[in-house]
């Protein structure tokens, strides 16, 4: 009997989408465990370190992104795209989204005590800033009904990856330069690793759904997303300035917003709306400059360097 609503499998030796195996390939290959790492190691130094709070936060606010990257983008965006690879590949990119989660709560559990860690989750839920991009990224991964808001939805996630997260990711990565909580860094490197892959990836999807638009549907569409992340451009600015004018790291974060800003706009084929600047070389790299465990494949440096952000070639799926 012909059943008209057969269930098609997924078929990794006919190639139906054309760096889907790449994205896949590259995500397995840098697969980790948080338990990989020693963030034990960095307890004496949290002892005596003063801006325990300011970490907590930053951990916190990290947190509640992953958390929303598992269990809503990347399950909403795989829903509604058909290609049956890139629905794998996007699966497979949500557990990672899962241990990221996890992976700050294992911090957590390492260096604080359970009332300072119920009360940074108390903070999340009550942080106008970090509710605020929540629910912006949020709405547009719950409004999916058709390949615009499908497209919207992709945008939004790769504002998340390669933009909303850096305001965090700033603190550890440059107390590590400073040879500050090393360990806990180590993490940060790794799940910065994959957010740079997944940006990389739903940028590329996005691309592709672009593409198949009229003229005046791209023009809108352009224009919404630059309003779209100008919105929560703003929102970031407030929350990097409660997170970080009394420790006086403001100004480097917002830095490093904007170098992201770009670099998230590169991702989804736009042109990048703000000026070069220069970033801390160790913030910029994501990466410790000794003891490193993992092979990490951003580039290195010893000195303050122009930031310059690369549009998307061939090169960038040389992974
Ligand atoms: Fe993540
Ligand atoms: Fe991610």
């Amino acid at each position: 009997m012909l059943n008209l609503n057969s269930y098609e499998a997924v078929n990794w030796n006919r190639p139906s989408s054309e760096l889907a195996n790449v994205f896949w390939k590259q995500q397995t290959k840098q697969y980790w465990l948080e338990s990989e790492v020693a963030v034990s190691k960095d307890i004496l130094k949290w002892k005596s370190f003063e801006h325990q709070d300011t970490y907590r936060k930053v951990l916190g606010g990290l947190t509640l992104l992953d958390t929303i990257q598992t269990n809503i983008g990347m399950n909403q965006i795989s829903e509604h795209i058909t290609d049956l690879q890139e629905k794998a590949v996007l699966t497979l990119f949500g557990a990672m989204e899962a241990i990221h989660a996890r992976s700050y709560s294992y911090i957590f559990t390492t260096l604080c005590s359970n009332q300072e860690i119920d009360e940074v989750f108390e903070w999340i839920k009550s942080n106008p800033y970090l509710q605020y991009k929540a629910s912006k990224i949020s709405e547009q991964y719950q409004g999916i009904v058709d390949k615009v808001t499908l497209w919207k939805a992709m945008f939004s996630s790769v504002l998340l990856e390669s933009f909303l997260f850096y305001s965090g990711f700033f603190y550890p990565l440059y107390l590590a330069g400073q040879g500050m909580l090393k360990n806990s860094a180590e993490i940060i490197s790794l799940i910065l690793r994959d957010e740079a892959l997944h940006g990389v990836a739903v940028g590329y999807f996005a691309q592709n759904v672009f593409k198949e638009f009229d003229e005046n549907t791209q023009t809108e569409l352009k224009l919404w997303g630059y309003q779209f992340l100008l919105d929560l451009y703003d929102n970031e600015m407030k929350y990097t300035e409660e997170l970080y004018s009394d420790i006086g790291l403001s100004a480097e974060v917002k830095k490093y917003v904007r170098y992201n800003a770009n670099k998230a706009l590169m991702n989804v084929g736009f042109d990048k709306m703000f000026d070069d600047e220069n970033i801390d070389p160790i913030v910029m790299n994501g990466i410790r400059t000794d003891s490193v465990t993992h092979d990490f494949f951003s580039q290195k440096g010893n000195s303050y360097t122009i930031a310059k952000v690369k549009a998307i070639t061939d090169e960038t799926f040389r992974f």
